[in-house]
Parts: C-alpha cells; sequence; structure tokens
C-alpha cells in the first residue's frame, strides 16, 4: 500500500505495467552520447586543439571548472565512483603536488593562447574533497585564483563526508569561498547503513547543520540513494522524513547501480538483501510525492529543490542545465576538468581524463593533459543532445526553438522519432502543446524512456551498459 500523509502525484497506485516500464534499462543522459560511446585515443593534442577553437569562437563562455579528489578514508560497499581508500597523509599530499601542477598546465595554456577564461563556478567532486585537510584545500584554492575570481563566483560547490568533516572545517571551506556544500548521505536506517559500511546516524548530520553552519551556506545538498541492501517502501520513507525534518535546499535522489563486475568491493553486498526490483519504482514514486509534498520542486528526473533554491529559480525561468553533477542552474554549461576521471565538455566535445593516479601523475609531468578518451558531436549530434536535453531539463519540447536554433524542419527531420513517441501520446505520457510536446505528470517518471527515440546510439537496437573502468 502506498504511505499516507501526503498527496499523490499519480492518481493510481503504479501497476505492474508501470514498474516494469521504469525498470527497463536505460542512460540517465548526463551527457550525449553517454559516457560508454565515447572514444580512446582522443588525447591532449585533441583537446588544446578543441579548447583553443572553443576560446576562439566563444572567449567569453561562462565556465565551469570541476576538480575531481579521487581520495576518501573508508570504503562504503556501494560505491560507483573512481576511488582510492587511504588515510596516508604523504600520498595524498603528493596527488595534491600533482593536481597544482596540473592547475599551472592549465593556467599556463591560457596565457600561452591569450585566454582570459571566464570560470563562474568551480565545483570540488570526487571521491572526498573533504578528505584533504585544510592546508590542502587552501593551496589548491590559492591555485585556482590563478584562473578565476574565487570571491565573485556564480557558485563554489564542495562534496562533503559528513562523517569526516567538523564544523569548523566548514567554517574553513566558507572561508575560502564555498557557498555550497552537498552532503552523502544515503539513508539514514541503522541497518543499511550496518550493510554499506558506512555508520553515519541522522544526529551526527543534523549537529553539522548547525544554524552558523547554514548561514555560511546559499545552499545544502544531500545525496540519497535507493536500491540499498535492507532497505524497504517504508524504511526509505522513514530516511525521506529525516531528510525533510532537516530541509536541504536540494536534494539528488539516485537508483543504486549494483555492478559488481566493474566494483569488486559490491560484492560485499549481500544480493540477496536487495530489495526486490519491483519495489524499486515504487519507492521513487513514495519519495518523489513526499518531498514534492513537503514544498520540493521536482527537477528533471531526480533532483529536488526549495523554491528560493538557484535550481528551481533556473526551473522556473525554463534554464535548467544538465551535466555530470545532475541538473544545474543552467548558467554555465561548459566544463573544464582536472584531476584523474574529470569529465570535460565545451562547444561540441566531450573528453575524459584517466581514470589511474599514476597515469595522471605522469601525463601532468610530461606536462599533458591527462585525457584519453573524448567525442566529437556532429551536427546531427548537436540537435539530437539538444532535444534530450530539453525533454530532461524542461519536461517540454519546442519544435520552433530546435528549428530557428539549427535550421531544420522538426517534423521532416524527425519523422521516425515523432512516429516512436505516439505509444507515450496514447498512455498519457507526453501531450501536444502549443508549440511541441510537453511531458505529463505521469510522463515525468519516464523522461529517459521518452528521450531514447531520439539516441542513435540505440537505433541499432544495441543495449545501454552501465560503464567504468
Ligand atoms: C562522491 S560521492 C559524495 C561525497 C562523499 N564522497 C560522500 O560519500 O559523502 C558521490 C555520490 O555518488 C552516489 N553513488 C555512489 N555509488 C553509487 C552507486 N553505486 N549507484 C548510484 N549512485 C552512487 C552517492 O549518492 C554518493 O553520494
Ligand atoms: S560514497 Fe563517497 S565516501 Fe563513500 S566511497 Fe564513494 S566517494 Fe568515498
Amino acid at each position: 500500500m502506498a504511505p499516507s500523509g501526503h498527496t499523490r502525484l499519480l492518481d493510481r497506485e503504479p501497476d505492474h505495467g508501470f514498474i516494469a516500464k521504469f525498470n527497463e534499462p536505460g542512460p540517465y543522459y548526463s551527457s550525449y552520447p553517454t559516457l560508454g560511446r565515447w572514444r580512446e585515443g582522443m588525447g591532449h593534442d585533441q583537446y588544446v586543439r578543441a579548447l583553443v577553437e572553443f576560446f576562439e569562437r566563444e572567449p567569453n563562455a561562462p565556465i565551469y571548472l570541476y576538480l575531481h579528489i579521487p581520495f576518501c578514508a573508508k570504503l562504503c560497499w556501494y560505491c560507483i565512483c573512481n576511488i582510492q581508500i587511504s588515510n596516508n597523509r604523504e600520498r595524498i599530499q603528493r596527488f595534491v603536488d600533482v593536481l597544482l601542477a596540473e592547475i599551472d598546465l592549465l593556467k599556463r595554456f591560457f596565457d600561452c593562447h591569450g585566454i582570459v577564461p571566464n570560470i563562474r563556478e568551480i565545483h570540488f567532486g570526487g571521491g572526498t574533497p573533504s578528505h584533504l585537510d585544510n592546508a590542502q584545500v587552501s593551496s589548491v584554492v590559492d591555485s585556482l585564483r590563478q584562473l578565476a575570481d574565487v570571491g565573485g563566483l556564480d557558485e563554489f560547490a564542495m562534496e562533503i563526508d559528513p562523517r569526516t568533516v567538523t564544523r569548523d572545517n566548514l567554517a574553513h571551506y566558507h572561508a575560502l569561498g564555498v557557498d555550497r556544500i552537498s552532503f552523502g548521505v544515503q539513508d539514514f536506517d541503522p541497518v543499511v547503513q550496518e550493510r554499506i559500511n558506512r555508520i553515519q546516524p541522522f544526529e551526527m548530520v543534523r549537529d553539522l547543520l548547525s544554524p552558523d553552519v547554514r548561514k555560511m551556506f546559499s545552499g545544502v545538498n544531500f545525496d540519497l540513494l535507493y536500491g540499498l541492501p535492507m532497505q524497504t517502501r517504508d524504511s526509505f520513507q522513514r530516511t525521506v522524513a529525516l531528510t525533510r525534518e532537516l530541509s536541504p535546499s536540494r536534494i539528488t535522489l539516485i537508483k543504486y547501480a549494483h555492478a559488481p563486475e566493474i566494483r569488486k568491493h559490491m560484492k560485499m553486498i549481500d544480493r540477496s538483501e536487495l530489495p526486490a526490483v519491483e519495489q524499486l519504482p515504487l519507492m521513487f514514486v513514495d519519495a518523489v510525492e513526499a518531498l514534492v509534498a513537503a514544498g520540493y520542486d521536482w527537477i528533471g528526473i531526480d533532483n529536488f529543490a526549495r523554491p528560493d533554491d538557484a535550481l528551481a529559480e533556473a526551473a522556473r525561468r525554463k534554464s535548467v542545465g544538465r551535466n555530470f553533477g545532475g541538473s544545474t542552474p543552467g548558467r554555465a554549461d561548459n566544463i573544464i576538468g582536472l584531476g584523474p576521471t574529470s569529465t570535460a565538455t565545451f562547444g561540441r566535445h566531450y573528453f575524459q581524463s584517466v581514470y589511474d593516479t599514476n597515469d595522471y601523475t605522469k601525463a601532468v609531468r610530461e606536462q599533458r593533459f591527462p585525457i584519453f578518451k573524448g567525442f566529437e558531436l556532429s551536427q546531427d549530434d548537436l540537435i539530437r543532445r539538444d532535444v534530450i536535453f530539453q525533454f530532461q531539463c524542461a519536461q517540454e519540447l519546442d519544435f520552433g526553438a530546435i528549428e530557428r536554433k539549427f535550421g531544420i524542419e522538426f517534423d521532416g527531420y524527425f519523422g521516425r522519432e515523432i512516429r516512436d513517441l505516439e505509444p507515450f501520446i496514447d498512455q498519457g505520457m507526453l501531450e501536444h502543446s502549443e508549440n511541441g510536446l510537453r511531458v505529463t505528470t505521469l510522463g515525468r517518471f519516464f523522461v529517459r524512456h521518452i528521450c531514447r527515440p531520439f539516441d542513435r546510439f540505440l537505433q541499432d537496437g544495441s543495449q545501454y551498459r552501465i560503464h567504468g573502468p
């Protein structure tokens, strides 16, 4: 039975058809094409050429700078990220030294080409950036001052592991200019926490978010995962209720991807303790309904924002963007990455840096950007990306906007795709609007399915796979 106590977005309990469709594997389109389609063999030379061309065309384009810090204090058994567990301060310092060298490399590249990048946002992700000590975080931020006006950014965000920071650490980040923090929360249930090797009581998170701390940051995000071992529909509803109590300004709600063939440590999770797949859509629907009932705006597929948050404001302006970190306020679509695994996107290109820290160190020491794969989008790819991102970010597709931007005639160009969307219209997931097509409330649970007919990489019937090194 559906939990009581909040209004329903759907007019009835999801049936077998809903559940089966929701559970179909398929991409979440944090990029198009998805990471698995990018090509190895693109490296430093292509990256430099693409950057130079991009800044020639768009010298003032707003840039989002992403830094990947791969270290964590302790292994979470569910973790799919590219991480290294280390508490060896010298080892971490050696990494920081290479990261500083990569920042220098980027600075010299800009100087050499007369580029003054308009960096508007900085994001520290990982891994766990807060696993660096205060002096290390300071040294990275000081070095970034060569590239950006750190005090004048639109956003400076940092991922935090609440188990390993103090309020003093948070005050230090604030003093350095960080104005948004994101906590890995995942689940508040003690049994679930035990099964994922991440003990993090509710009180720990609550106590970190003291009124003083809240004043320091314009936004706090919580990451929640559904589909973890021992989770039930009820237990996850309690996690959502506790989350509401702490009232973060944003919430990222993601389905746990169990991929022990890619991340061996996931074998520590007993598959038999995972919730039945039929329960997953119900957990998601419950959570969406509870968060919307609590006043959150549902953004894109898996993000929620309080109405006063920049993301909710962007949704009202219809300017939400999407990148590897999920939904964004859409202020800076062009990303430059630093650190291993980091991804970049600008103009018609995607690039990714090597996963392995030794390969990363070697490249930077040789004065090369540590890129190992990428993708150059054709004109057709650019059009399809726009369509897919419009559906995901704005829940509607304005045919005229695509026609004007790309000089195509929408019906003619996408005749087959429009026919493929008819079943979604018949099932009440899509409807015709004045300008094109609009996703209905039911359809919001299936936006990524609605995007799929536009994905040329799936048109040969090939299946989507979770990707990793
Ligand atoms: C870099 S971590 C967040 C910051 C910090 N390391 C922490 O855990 O507190 C990024 C997020 O990726 C998500 N994540 C990790 N493993 C995942 C998986 N197997 N499936 C889906 N999301 C996952 C989690 O929600 C996690 O909070
Ligand atoms: S979830 Fe966060 S803290 Fe846990 S291993 Fe992954 S990156 Fe590290």
